[in-house]
Order: structure tokens, then C-alpha cells, then sequence
């Protein structure tokens, strides 16, 4: 399928979902305050990678918090291709030193905002073509 409609009414603040897109896992968060304020006082020079890796944002977009998120509004979401930017394999959530997720197999950290902050990955995770078409359903893709 080209695109992916997600129901996330249920996703409370702190809760994930794994959707399927393109056979690839695509995970979708509700971050807390408390992550989204995590995320938001790194300052853009510390990021390993200061690319937003967002394509639904020109290509040379930073990497703040609001535009690795779903943008204005929807900062607490935030939908990101499931895929380790070293070699492919699937981060766990919640997870690593930044609280963010971690990817157990050549140890790769990513902030809350799926940010690259320590090991081998050269990017951040990617965020996938969506757009919310209603308040609780995103589309993909
Ligand atoms: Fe994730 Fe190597 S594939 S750290």
C-alpha cells in the first residue's frame, strides 16, 4: 500500500505504536512533557546529526524538536521509520542513555526526539512522509 491510515486515538501521553508501512515498522509516540522538554534544551550544536531527517520539511531543515515532531500544535507526536540508520535493525523504545530509543545491536543512542546522540549510526531516524487527517488518525506515506 502507498499509504497507511493509523488510528491513534488510544495512544495515551507515553504510549508507542508500531505500524506497518512499506514492510517497515514505523513507530508513533505520544511523548510526555517531560520528554518533549528533554528534547527541546539540547542545544542543535551538540546533535551528532543536525539534519531534521523530516520528509515533510525541505531537505536542509534542522534538527529541533519541533521539526523532527508532527510540527505546531502536534509536538507531542512524533512518527519515525523504525530502521537503525547504521545497519538496519530495529531500536527498542524507551530505552538508552537519552531515553529515547537504543538500538542493541552495535549500540546506537537516540533522544526522545529519535535523535542520534552517542554510537555508530550516522543519522537520525528517519521521519516518513505523514500528516494527521483528523485529529486521531495519520496518515503515512
Ligand atoms: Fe543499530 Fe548497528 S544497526 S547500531
Amino acid at each position: 500500500l502507498a499509504t497507511v491510515d493509523v488510528d491513534v486515538s488510544s495512544v495515551e501521553p507515553g504510549m508507542s505504536i508500531t505500524a506497518k508501512w512499506r514492510g517497515k515498522p514505523i513507530f508513533i509516540r505520544n511523548r510526555t512533557p517531560a520528554e518533549l522538554e528533554e528534547a527541546n534544551k539540547v542545544p542543535l550544536a551538540e546533535l551528532k546529526d543536525p539534519i531534521a531527517r523530516n520528509a515533510n520539511l525541505p531537505a536542509d531543515a534542522q534538527a529541533s524538536d519541533l521539526d523532527r515532531s508532527a510540527g505546531e500544535g502536534k509536538e507531542n507526536w512524533i512518527v519515525m521509520v523504525g530502521s537503525c540508520t547504521h545497519l538496519g535493525c530495529v531500536p527498542l523504545g524507551q530505552s538508552g542513555d537519552f531515553g529515547g530509543w537504543f538500538c542493541p545491536c552495535h549500540g546506537s543512542h537516540y533522544d526522545t526526539a529519535g535523535r542520534i546522540r552517542k554510537g555508530p549510526a550516522p543519522q537520525n531516524l528517519a521521519v516518513p512522509t505523514f500528516e494527521f487527517i483528523s485529529d486521531t488518525t495519520i496518515r503515512i506515506g
